[in-house]
Parts: structure tokens; sequence; C-alpha cells
């Protein structure tokens, strides 16, 4: 059976999740996000000879995926350190500094990242820009809030969009916020994650990642902060 050959886009995502696995340490318990970049990192994961304890997730996604590829799935409650947290990100600048979010994981992702000794971001380098904005930003938000924590983010400049016919895995609904100036994304981080009725904001900007690995199907290029 042949399989049809990947975008050059999906290459470098292939390639740059690829890129991330001598980071993973043997019988140790590792981080996934959620994302077509992660999905290239568990195919990978499934393939390593060493032996790997198992693996902490950030979605249903892809817990069924790593299952599906018979790797063990924990309770991040019940694992007591993770070593490495591997994730994609929508978009990346030179500090680390990510928005997050597009495929709606982005509270779980969050945490997983914040128990995380080291975040690992792998993507390809469409991903990587000067100034983080122009992908829209999501935000999780209690459903009964929604009206409420649109208006506020407007307040905010920005323009809210309903993200139609989804609910995240923890039952709540997303906000896509556009047009937003994001000149401090710490600080804008910390406005948002303060309007009663956020769950989670997908800048992941206070808990940057430490290591980048962005790909543009040839080359590897690595950033640290
Ligand atoms: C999901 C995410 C993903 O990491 C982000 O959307 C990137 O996805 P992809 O690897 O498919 O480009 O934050 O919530």
């Amino acid at each position: 059976m042949s399989s049809q050959p990947l975008s050059p886009q999906d290459a470098a995502k292939k390639h740059a999740a690829e890129a991330a696995i001598p980071y993973i340490e043997e019988g140790s318990i590792v981080g996934v996000g959620t994302g077509s970049t992660v999905n290239f990192f568990i195919d990978a994961l499934a393939k390593v000879k060493f032996d790997l304890e198992g693996a902490v997730s950030s979605s249903e996604e892809s817990t069924k995926r790593l299952k599906a590829l018979g790797i063990p799935v924990y309770d991040l409650n019940g694992v007591p350190e993770v070593t490495v947290y591997v994730d994609g990100a929508d978009e990346i600048n030179r500090h680390l500094q990510m928005i997050k979010g597009g495929g709606g994981a982005l509270t779980r992702e969050k945490i997983v990242a914040a128990v995380a000794k080291t975040f690992i971001c792998i993507a390809d380098k469409s991903k990587y820009t000067l100034k983080l904005g122009d992908f829209p930003l999501p935000i999780e938000v209690i459903p009964m809030a929604r009206s409420y924590v649109a208006r506020e983010l407007v307040r905010l400049g920005g323009d809210p969009v309903y993200r139609e016919d989804f609910i995240t895995d923890n039952g709540n609904i997303i906000l896509d916020i556009h047009h937003l100036d994001i000149l401090e994304p710490i600080k804008l981080e910390e406005a948002i994650n303060n309007i009663t009725g956020v769950v989670t904001n997908g800048l992941f900007a206070a808990r940057s990642a430490d290591i980048a690995l962005l790909s543009d199907g040839h080359t590897i290029e690595t950033l640290t902060r």
C-alpha cells in the first residue's frame, strides 16, 4: 500500500517532530501535546528502540493516538515528574513565547507545560514570527461567561469570534481573538487570565518553551532561551 507524499509543510512538521526524540530519556514518562506536528512525534515515539515508561497527554485526541500505538498513558496526578514536554505551536517568537490552542487543547497543554521541567516546541518554520498576534488568540471560556468575556476582550482591543460547533475536552467554549496588539505577551496573558470566566488563554508567555526545534524540511534550527 503506497502512502501519499507529504506536503512541504507536513514534511517540515515531521522533521521537527523526529528531532525531539533524542531529548527523551529512557524509562521516562514524556509529556505529549496536541496537533498535527505532535501526531508525527507520537508516531516517532512508537518506533523508539529504548524503553519508554509511557506518556501524560494534553488531550483526548493525543491519548487515543498514544494508546492505539501501544504507549501507556498515565494520569498526571499520579506522576511525580515530567522531565520533557513536547508540543507544537501556532506562533512562536524569539523569546520562545507562543500562541497555542489552534486545536483547542490549550488548558491541558498549559497544565502539562507547567509541570514539565523542559518544554520542547516542535514546529515548521512558518510558525516563527517576530511579533505574536497574526494568529487569532484562542481563549477557553466557561460557557455562561461567553458574552461577558467577549465584551471584556473588546475592551482590551480584540475582536472575539466564537468558535462554532466546538467544545473543549473540559466542556467549555473557545473564543478566538483577532487583531490583538500583543506588545507585552506576559502582561496580556495575565490580564486575560484575570477576566472572570476565562479558564485559560493561548498565550504561553509566562511559561514559554525552553527549546524550539524549527524545521524548513531540510535543516533544524534549535533555539533556546
Ligand atoms: C493545539 C495546539 C497545537 O500545538 C497548535 O495548534 C499547533 O498545531 P499543528 O501542529 O497542527 O500546527 O496548540 O491546541
